[in-house]
């Protein structure tokens, strides 16, 4: 596949939403292809199954068995095939999140989420994670403002703790893949980093 695949990753309130933004419309105005998407969404099923687990309550067997069907039919259906037309896809999330939220966060088992994940992908991963680190004690205070928190925007400090230190141990054992960014700094220094960060890659 010719394209280039990156993903970003971080707790909710890290401000990625933003950032990623940024980068969109910057890799745009170069002129280059992008494709860009999320997770859980990026297709009707997707779209369907974001709703269901952002906003209902659902067992947590139940959670990571639909994160993975969403991630199965996106890769299906947009991922492989804007990588196969050499576009660069920036996606919102990916299996890391899995393992940060549902493992870390909620102790499902990570061999298990690992072994999904390997089915699930079939090879296709990032060859880029963008991880946006900020402690939950900053990541709360801009939460606090939102007007309709979905259900893991919900969750208490701890769980926010557990998924970051998920996230920092994933980064680490795969450094090559991984750049991990700063983001309780200010969003334009934020933004000016994962540029930096984005265009390296690209070469
Ligand atoms: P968002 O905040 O990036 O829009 O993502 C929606 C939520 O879904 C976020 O709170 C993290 C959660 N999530 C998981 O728990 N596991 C996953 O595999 C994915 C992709 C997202």
């Amino acid at each position: 596949m010719s394209g280039l695949f990156v993903s970003f990753e971080g707790i909710d309130g890290a401000g990625k939403s933003t950032h990623i933004a940024r980068l969109h419309q910057h890799l745009f105005s170069r002129g280059l292809d992008v494709c860009l998407t999320r997770e859980p969404g990026g297709t009707p099923l997707g779209e369907s199954i974001r709703e269901w687990v952002l906003h209902q309550p659902v067992d947590v067997l139940t959670e990571v068995l639909l994160m993975f069907a969403a991630r199965a039919e996106h890769l299906r259906q947009v991922i492989r095939p804007a990588l196969q037309a050499g576009r660069v896809v920036l996606c919102d999330r990916f299996s890391d999140a899995t393992l940060a939220y549902q493992g870390a966060g909620r102790g499902v088992d990570r061999v298990m989420l690992r072994d999904l994940a390997t089915q699930v992908e079939a090879g296709t991963r990032p060859s880029l994670t963008v991880l946006f680190d900020v402690p939950p004690a900053v990541s709360r205070a801009r939460l606090e403002g939102l007007k309709a928190p979905d259900r893991f925007e919900r969750e208490q400090q701890d769980f926010f703790e557990r998924v970051r230190q998920g996230y920092l141990a994933l980064a680490q054992a795969e450094p090559e893949r991984f750049v991990v960014l700063d983001a309780s700094q200010p969003m334009d220094a934020v933004t000016a980093a994962l540029l930096r960060a984005v265009e390296a890659r690209l070469g």
